[in-house]
């Protein structure tokens, strides 16, 4: 080549290479002033209006490169009822210039001015980040805007930080995280989950009307009760994966509020962050406050696309271990078994049986610490129970090793029980109002982990059981919600941070845990899912889906939980037949085929098993250890839904790579003998040859044991199921 041609060679390469870093996800047009954030299949775009007031432009499926959105002008309503401030939706709306909806940030003044009017004032963007500054029209006040892109599935993630640059304190008295305003239609249905303790994650189908709908906590954390997650479908296709979806999740643990609204000029707007109830949080000069995350996506392949997205993006970008976390190992624990009755010699001699089976890790519950009898006392008092363990955990965590498990322990670190040595001697570490009732919720109080004290207690009690403990795991509990939410130590004006300052010092606590013993995993633990969102979950591993493990109850809750959250985080034991809220048998195929969709653990007392139960065990935990990696970090399909009392529900997963799915079918009762419905496979190479390999039993029928994706997907499968309770599943290889 010659010296002119290396030359233009070179210059070629940079310029390609300088256009491939232009494209980036994220652009600002100078003229339009408008915004532009690309990311999978979706583009998000705003503009600056003729107010200077952010404007939201579009969300959806992904424009053409070259597509132009905009510009942004503001609305002026119809009547001088709908104000101009309430008729333009907005980004981020302070409460001001006689806003009615629900605003992004409310704030009162020492003057007792309360409105807030944000204008914008800057931008900077950096890579898959933009940052958008926006300040009051005449106070000193700024909001940063954080805007970040998953270039992958297209989720893109939203907070604030609010800043008061003023001289004298100010009080937010409410801070979203972010307003999603969808494009005007009138046919939105929303999805949303509902719950309780042991009956978690119902989904929720109901259309978008006039007025709002509000999702909430205001029990200090998470809870059992709604869920920060929707999604919401424009139309009601009543199919699974077709339809326009939006969708969001709040990634906070405390109290929280999502709201959807339907204006009067038919805006849908969604908007999320802390709860404002009983909130009010003091900003001093030159003070921060920065939200929480609310993540939004969007798919055009129905509600189960969107679900499907949600797993990838927190697979890859929320999980500790993201973007290739290590498939959950399959567990025992104990709790189901002993409840509080857990000693050395019978934690070994459940071990051993676990070990049998395949199991991979055991974990210890409650009742190891203290003086714990039952839930009446020790909490708190986190030192090995002497009469239990003379010798400490070495010995049971060195016989759990030598059987090729690692070891797990419960732990609930907010919690104390008057009955507790911690209690007698720092009663006034709990939240509390003084001179108030305690108002005790099993037996147990909440201490104030807002408290710095506290939170180096706590961190220095489980610093310690890791640092002297060959500990790989913890299921880290959380039994009650708050009640008398005082911290009387600081000022009556700063007190109400305890809905902010508790929640960060848990995540601090989680974080620099793992920081300093980088090995342990965690699950989030709250009586079932009381805790799950995506900000614990960015600091643990899995989560303990429900305490309801009852198998058909389960696959109601399972489904649900499935909409907002990865099968591979959703924990999922074998326990006892009858038992349960319901003291109903069930076999053990239909109690591991329930589990197995999810991440396997056991909780039966495998004291009372037959010999039987136990090749069945071993053979299915060896059958889950095959498909295991598709089931917890595949793509899911939900093919019959188990909502509405249907008499079937059905999933299929199936790996990244389309090499294995993986099918489970469920039959809660046959009636007038009818057929079980043809299952149409979904995901598979149509053109790959896939082999059948039965799970459990073959059931009666005739499927072929080799055939094509497109028959799998096209003709479908006819499983014969009937009778009471009845489960199947196989799994389908991919020819090499
Ligand atoms: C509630 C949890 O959800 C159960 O699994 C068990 O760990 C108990 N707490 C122990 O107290």
């Amino acid at each position: 080549m010659s010296a002119v041609k290396r030359i233009w060679f070179l210059v070629l390469l940079f310029s390609s290479l300088y256009t491939y870093t232009f494209a980036q996800e994220i652009r600002f047009d100078q003229q339009s002033r408008v915004f532009r954030i690309d990311g999978g299949n979706v583009t998000y775009a705003f503009g600056i209006n003729d107010e200077n007031a952010l404007q939201p432009l579009y969300w959806g499926g992904r424009l053409g490169a070259n597509d132009h959105v905009g510009p942004a002008h503001t609305n002026r309503g119809h009547a001088s009822f709908d104000l101009p401030s309430g008729s333009t939706p907005q980004e981020f709306e302070g409460w001001g210039a006689g806003l009615f909806y629900q605003p992004a940030l409310k704030i009162t003044f020492p003057d007792g001015n309360r409105d807030l009017v944000l204008h914008y004032v800057s931008h900077h963007i950096d890579g898959d980040n933009l940052t958008i500054q926006l300040k009051d029209i005449s106070r000193n006040v700024t909001v940063d805007l954080k805007y970040t892109i998953d270039p992958n599935t297209g989720v893109l993630g939203r907070s604030a930080v609010i800043t008061n640059k003023t001289t004298t304190p100010l009080l937010i008295e409410q801070a979203a995280a972010a307003s999603w305003s969808l494009p005007h239609a009138t046919d939105y249905w929303l999805y949303y989950l509902t719950g309780r303790w042991a009956g978690e994650t119902n989904v929720q189908h109901e259309p978008v009307r006039p007025g709002t709908r509000l999702i909430e906590s205001r029990r200090g954390s998470t809870g059992h009760q709604n869920n920060p997650w929707f999604a919401i479908e424009r139309g009601n296709s009543g199919d699974q994966d077709s339809g326009d979806v939006w969708f969001g999740a709040l990634a906070w643990s405390g109290s929280w509020r999502i709201t959807v609204e339907q204006d009067t000029m038919q805006n849908v707007r969604i908007t999320g962050g802390y709860n404002p109830f009983d909130f009010g949080y003091k900003l001093a000069p030159n003070e921060q406050l920065e939200t929480p995350v609310f993540y939004g996506g969007f798919s055009q392949h129905g509600i189960g696309g969107a679900s499907r997205l949600l797993h990838q993006f927190e697979i890859s970008k929320i999980l500790p271990e993201g973007p290739k976390p290590r498939p959950r190992p399959v567990l025992y624990n104990s709790w189901e078994a002993t409840e509080f009755n857990v000693t050395e010699q019978g934690q070994e001699e459940l071990a051993e049986k676990a070990a049998k089976i395949g199991v991979e890790r055991f974990v210890m519950d409650d009742g190891w610490f203290g003086q714990r009898k039952d839930d009446h006392a020790g909490l708190g008092d986190w030192y090995v129970n002497k009469e239990k363990f003379p010798n400490g955990l070495k010995p049971l965590i060195d016989k759990v090793h030598s059987l090729g498990m690692d070891f797990g322990l419960w732990v609930e670190p907010e919690m104390v029980n008057p009955n507790s040595d911690l209690y007698r001697k720092h009663p006034d570490w709990v939240l509390n109002f003084e001179g108030r009732p305690r108002t005790e919720g099993r037996n147990q109080l909440v201490l104030n982990l807002a408290r710095q004290d506290v939170r180096d207690y706590v961190f220095g009690f489980l610093d310690k059981l890791l640092t002297e403990n060959d500990i790989a795991f913890l299921k880290w509990d959380y039994n009650r919600n708050w009640s008398e939410p005082g911290w009387p130590a600081v000022a009556p004006d700063e007190q109400k941070k305890v809905y902010v300052k508790y929640v960060d010092n848990l995540y601090s606590i989680l974080k620099e845990l793992r920081e300093k013993h980088p090995k342990v995993e965690i699950e989030s633990c709250s009586g079932g899912g009381g805790r799950v969102d995506l900000g614990i979950l960015r600091y643990t591993d899995e989560v303990w889906t429900s305490d309801n493990t009852d198998p058909f109850d389960r696959l109601t809750i399972q489904d649900g939980f499935t909409y907002a959250y990865t099968p591979g985080v959703m924990m999922a034991w074998v326990t006892e037949s009858p038992a349960g809220p319901n003291h109903s048998p069930r076999s053990l195929d239909y109690r591991f085929l329930s589990s197995m969709q999810g991440s396997l653990g056991i909780g039966s007392n495998l004291n009372h098993w037959s010999d039987a139960d136990f090749a069945t065990a071993k053979h299915l935990i060896a059958e889950y250890k095959e498909i295991r990696e598709t089931v917890q970090h595949g793509a899911l399909y939900r093919l019959i839904s188990p909502e509405n009392g249907s008499e079937q529900s059905a999933t299929e997963s199936v790996s990244a790579d389309h090499s294995q799915a993986a099918v489970f079918a469920f039959l809660h009762s046959s009636q007038f003998g009818y057929p079980y419905p043809r299952l149409f496979l979904h995901g598979l190479d149509r053109d790959a040859q896939y082999q059948l390999h039965w799970i459990t039993e073959k059931p009666g029928g005739n499927l072929p044991e080799s055939a094509s994706g497109a028959y799998w997907m096209g003709h479908g499968v006819d499983l014969h199921l009937d009778g009471d309770f009845q489960a199947t599943a196989f799994r389908l290889e991919k020819a090499r």
